[in-house]
């Protein structure tokens, strides 16, 4: 299908249809300047995971993994919501069982005016405690002291899902009866490689949603969605609505 008569027929299921989920990944906030993971210039690409983003590496140097997410919530302190983000918000307003549920940890669905995202991997706004059940929100940047350290006299770890961790589990219900639930299923700026979240629209498929995917390039899930838009989010999210 063309281009545009793809984004006329998208448009037209978004309008028809009640019950429509969406799930994003980190290319939604590209366009806002924060960094993706698995491009040619994704973080992964530069540090490694097992250093960075795992329980073993935050036991082995708590101070190195606190630095990178220190650094991390710099970078996203400085960005705003792009025009994708705001579609979003806009098409939860029009539709009318609306679920957004992203693997973003960088708070911008927040930002531009989505109610309730579903977040699969944490957010990078957020602390728990590493002994007791205190969790915050802490929006200092650069932190100070680092590590941060709890009331308890415990440290505090960042509240994002690392590798070899499980997802919250009430969120993970909560995005899966979404994707069985659907009518219409869009995926957004994902690499679809991560699970469970990359099942997601494959579970709502089989549950008879239609699966439309918004991304720069082809990606493990293409083809098997029924509709693939290839631009940016940031310009077609908007032309979705229009
Ligand atoms: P990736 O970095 O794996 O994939 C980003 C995707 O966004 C790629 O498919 C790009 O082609 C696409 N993309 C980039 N810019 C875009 C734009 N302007 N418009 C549309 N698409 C664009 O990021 P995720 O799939 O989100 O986990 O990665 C999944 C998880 O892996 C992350 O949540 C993170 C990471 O390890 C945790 O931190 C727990």
């Amino acid at each position: 299908m063309h281009t545009e008569q793809a984004i006329s027929t998208v448009r037209d299921w978004i309008q028809d249809h009640e019950r429509v989920a969406v799930l994003t990944g980190a290319g939604i906030s590209a366009e806002s300047g924060v960094p993706t993971f698995r491009g040619p210039e994704g973080l992964w690409r530069q540090y490694r995971a097992e250093d960075l983003a795992t329980p073993e590496a935050f036991a082995r140097d708590p101070e190195l993994v606190w630095e990178w997410y220190d650094w991390r919530r710099s970078i996203v302190a400085e960005t705003k919501p792009n025009p994708g983000h705001l579609a979003l918000a806009e098409m939860e307003r029009l539709v009318n069982n609306f679920t957004l549920i992203t693997q973003n940890v960088d708070g911008l669905h927040d930002v531009a005016g989505s109610a309730h995202p579903l977040k699969l991997h944490g957010d990078i706004w957020e602390m728990r405690c590493t002994r007791c059940s205190n969790q915050l929100v802490n929006r200092e940047v650069p932190l100070n002291p680092l590590p941060p350290m709890c009331d308890c006299g415990s440290m505090l770890r960042p509240n994002i899902v690392w590798f070899g961790e499980s997802l919250p589990p009430l969120v993970l219900d909560q995005a899966w009866a979404a994707a069985e639930h659907a009518e219409l299923f869009l995926v957004i700026g994902t690499s679809a490689l991560v699970h469970p979240a990359a099942s997601l629209p494959l579970v709502a498929q089989r549950s008879g949603a239609k699966v439309v995917e918004v991304n720069l390039e082809p990606t493990a899930i293409t083809d098997q969605v029924d509709v693939s838009l290839m631009g940016p989010s940031g310009e077609i999210l908007p032309q979705l609505l229009a």
